[in-house]
């Protein structure tokens, strides 16, 4: 900020934006957000924004190493490819892809959509295509198509944390049911759909990540898919797949489609970000006839239509070659830095952390043990100069405290180890802290060097001290943990992170040897 308090444009030589003359901007004042504060809608008092998105601005830096987005290496497409097929839009079809197109998509992206989704098992007419802007929009248009204010959505915990906001946004209630290994728990849906029942409560839909979950890692069995298919058709409700990242398979085989097990309660969702480029912002949505009309309709007042520059872009590449050439060399640069990141948690994390081993996909969610707070902890990781997600914004109740996301992508090899070992550094400090001031005896050695200042430890102290005296009266309310009689990791969180904790707990081969 400049000494007069005023924030300048950055840029000011920015063509087209105060060439000649840098028009100073104040920074909001308390006064005008009272101002603007009535105007706002309703809505915006239960908006959430989303944790990632914010991250974004702090991880861009490049001094840090961020292990928090979901960014696919786009460092690995070719700039001499993107230039040929620019080249070819120019001399081809400039004019078309410099205007406006059909809301629905071009029939030739549909028919790059209909390639991919046969890629993985599913026949689709592509009159079932809605193209849309990025996997988000469609989200944002079953919303906008299927929620009242109030209404239910069913989702996982740990949910996609971007899918919050858009949840929020159109202030549903969000309940998250449980996973573990093989992704959502059915019967706990089940479940939780009668005691919805019984409050005379029907979700709209169920919102579902099933392979390689963002951002729990998890792939959910064949056994849970024909379940939850079964349980969405017998009670008619809609489910949402979400499916950006079944390419991206490291090991195993490819398990069905929601999609392919049922098309009639099925909406899916997919997206070329992960696969080509996030940059084209260009994803789908295959839906039941009367509901993709409605999303169509939904889309027209969001954005008229997507990108054309990116359809004719998608399409020149799909017409260049074979289209998953692209995939399968992004298949061999995740499989090693999920190994590499795979091996640097071995190593640099305490044993009371554990985590999952995704056999594709982006991410591993990693859980330490339940006294430490990702979200502090991320304040300590910054200053180390690296990033994650903390678990919390995968959650719409505050659970996942003790959790963190670890993306493997978007960073090379040399820059996970040293992102892992920082972060490990930070927790290791933490769980020898918690050793010290509740004399338990800390697992791990005490940080080598002196990286956590006086104030840390004090306010930690505080808050360990404050989170042992909460810990305690839980522990004597519930009557399962006083019987038990004992100070169990599991009866210090209390029910809802029990249930977490169970959640994605690995089996033992996953924890750090020794
Ligand atoms: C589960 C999930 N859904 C949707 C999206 C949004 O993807 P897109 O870039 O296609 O909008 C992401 C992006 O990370 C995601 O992980």
């Amino acid at each position: 900020m400049s000494p007069d308090g005023l924030e300048r444009d950055p840029d000011p030589v920015l063509p087209g934006r105060n060439a000649h003359s840098a028009v100073p901007r104040r920074r909001s004042s308390a006064r005008d957000i009272q101002r603007y504060a009535s105007l706002f809608a309703q809505r915006t008092k239960v908006m959430r924004s989303s944790a990632m998105r914010d991250l974004m601005a702090l991880t861009e830096r490049e001094d840090v190493i961020s292990l928090a987005g979901g960014m696919p290496d786009t460092s690995t497409f070719p700039a001499d490819s993107y230039a040929a097929l620019m080249n070819t839009i120019a001399g081809e079809s400039c004019a078309r892809a410099l205007q406006y197109g059909p809301t629905e998509g071009f029939a030739r992206v549909k028919e790059c959509v209909a390639r991919v989704m046969a890629a993985e098992g599913m026949e689709i007419d592509t009159d079932e295509v809605l193209v849309t802007t990025g996997g988000q929009q469609v989200i944002d248009l079953v919303c906008k198509t299927l929620l009242d204010p109030g209404d239910v959505v069913v989702a996982e915990a740990p949910t996609y944390p971007g899918a919050i906001p858009t949840f929020s946004s159109y202030e549903a209630d969000v309940v998250q049911v449980t996973m573990d290994r093989d992704g959502m728990r059915v019967h706990e849906l089940e479940a939780t759909l009668d005691e919805l029942e019984r409050s005379g409560r029907r979700p709209k839909f169920i919102y579902t990540v099933p392979n390689f979950h963002n951002p729990a890692g998890v792939t959910m069995s064949l056994e849970r898919r024909r379940e939850l298919v079964r349980i969405a058709g017998e009670r008619e409700i809609i489910v949402l797949e979400d499916n950006p990242y079944g390419l991206l398979r490291y090991e195993g085989e490819a398990l069905p489609t929601l999609h392919s097990l049922d098309d009639e309660f099925v909406i899916y969702a997919s997206t070329f970000s992960k696969i080509l480029s996030p940059g084209v912002r260009l994803g789908w949505a295959v839906a039941p006839a009367p509901i993709l009309q409605k999303m169509q309709i939904g889309k027209q007042g969001s954005d008229l239509c997507s990108s054309s520059i990116s359809q004719y872009f998608v399409s020149a590449y799909f017409d260049a070659g074979p289209w998953d050439d692209y995939v399968r060399s992004l298949l061999e640069i995740y499989r090693r830095r999920r190994d590499v990141m795979l091996d640097a948690l071995a190593e640099h994390f305490p044993r009371e952390a554990e985590w999952t081993h995704p056999r594709g996909g982006l991410f591993i969610w990693a859980t330490m043990p339940d006294y430490i707070d990702t979200t502090d902890l991320l304040a300590r990781a910054l200053r180390e100069h690296v990033a994650f997600v903390p678990g919390r914004a995968a959650f719409v109740d505050g659970r996942g405290g003790s959790a963190m996301r670890l993306n493997f992508s978007g960073v090379d090899e040399d820059a996970i180890r040293e992102g892992i070992r920082r972060i490990g550094e930070v927790v290791r400090e933490q769980v020898a802290m918690y050793g010290t001031l509740t004399g338990a005896g800390g697992s791990v050695e005490p940080p080598r060097r002196e990286a956590a200042s006086r104030a840390d430890v004090t306010a930690a102290a505080a808050r360990i001290a404050a989170e042992r005296a909460a810990a305690a009266e839980r522990t004597a309310a519930a009557p399962r943990a006083a019987e038990a009689g004992g100070d169990s990791a599991a009866d210090r969180v209390g029910r809802t992170d029990e249930d977490l904790a169970k959640v994605l707990h690995m089996p033992a081969k996953h924890k750090r040897a020794g």
